[in-house]
């Protein structure tokens, strides 16, 4: 793992936006996997400006993202398709056919996983870029799910519920489940981009870079891939800054 750490978010956001832009233009049918939540809005605000400003091109690159809530009606302004049309998508030139988000809407959810794992067969994603929830899951699997798991339906921990309730009108109405790529499906990618910033994910990251490989901390997982590099703020690295 190569670990960058940033004194602010600024040029965290800059650095890991510059190497998705560079991606993009060197490979201009990529597969890109993307995350949603807090973390990644300024990168995609980087790469909006960018677009805007130098024309890169995404008319040929194709997204795949971590997952949807279950039961959340994708127009609903919580729902991870309107995070990414509003925050990143709506502004770029990318074919909307080519973006693809797991539905957590259809009664056949066993059908809509298996499509999601035929979709990354299709396109194997060259760049994934990650979150890591204070609980150390990455995409939404959650603590003890297997290292094995393809697409799947995901029981949302209690903590990650809460730590997401600030996007809905109250905790009760986070829905207690979702449809998340697997562990397998994530380190299946060419290569990873981490990305954490907060005090309240120094735990994890810490656990995530020296803790043992094991499914209680999925991101641990990452230690086992060749070609992730993490980026830090202080923050975040605060845990792993006082323990060296
Ligand atoms: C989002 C996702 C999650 C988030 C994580 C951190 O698609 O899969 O793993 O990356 O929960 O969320 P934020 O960035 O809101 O702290």
């Amino acid at each position: 793992m190569n670990i960058h750490i940033f004194k602010n978010k600024k040029s965290l956001d800059e650095a890991v936006s510059r190497l998705l832009i560079e991606q993009v233009n060197k490979h201009p049918k990529s597969v890109l996997g993307l995350a949603t939540g807090s973390t990644p809005l300024g990168i995609y605000k980087q790469l909006m400006d960018d677009h805007k400003r130098h024309k890169t091109s995404y008319q040929d690159v194709v997204t795949i993202n971590l997952d949807e809530y279950v039961g959340l009606d994708k127009n609903s302004p919580a729902s991870y398709q309107s995070f990414m049309k509003v925050n990143l998508f709506d502004a770029l030139d990318i074919n909307p056919k080519n973006t693809f988000i797991p539905d957590g809407e259809t009664k056949d959810l066993d059908a809509a996983c298996q499509a999601y794992d035929d979709i990354m067969k299709k396109h194997p994603i060259d760049i994934q870029l990650l979150g890591i929830g204070s609980n150390g899951h990455i995409g939404f699997n959650e603590p003890n799910t297997p290292f094995d798991s393809e697409t799947h339906i995901i029981e949302l921990a209690l903590k990650t519920r809460t730590d997401n309730a600030v996007h809905f009108k109250s905790l009760d109405d986070v829905p207690t489940q979702a449809i998340t790529m697997g562990i397998k499906s994530i380190t299946n990618s060419k290569r990873i981009l981490l990305v954490a910033t907060g005090a309240n994910k120094a735990q994890a990251v810490k656990g995530m870079i020296f803790g043992e490989i094991d499914p209680i901390l999925p991101a641990s997982v990452l230690q086992t891939h060749p070609n992730v590099d993490v980026f830090l703020d202080y923050q975040a690295a605060s845990l792993i800054l006082s323990s060296k």
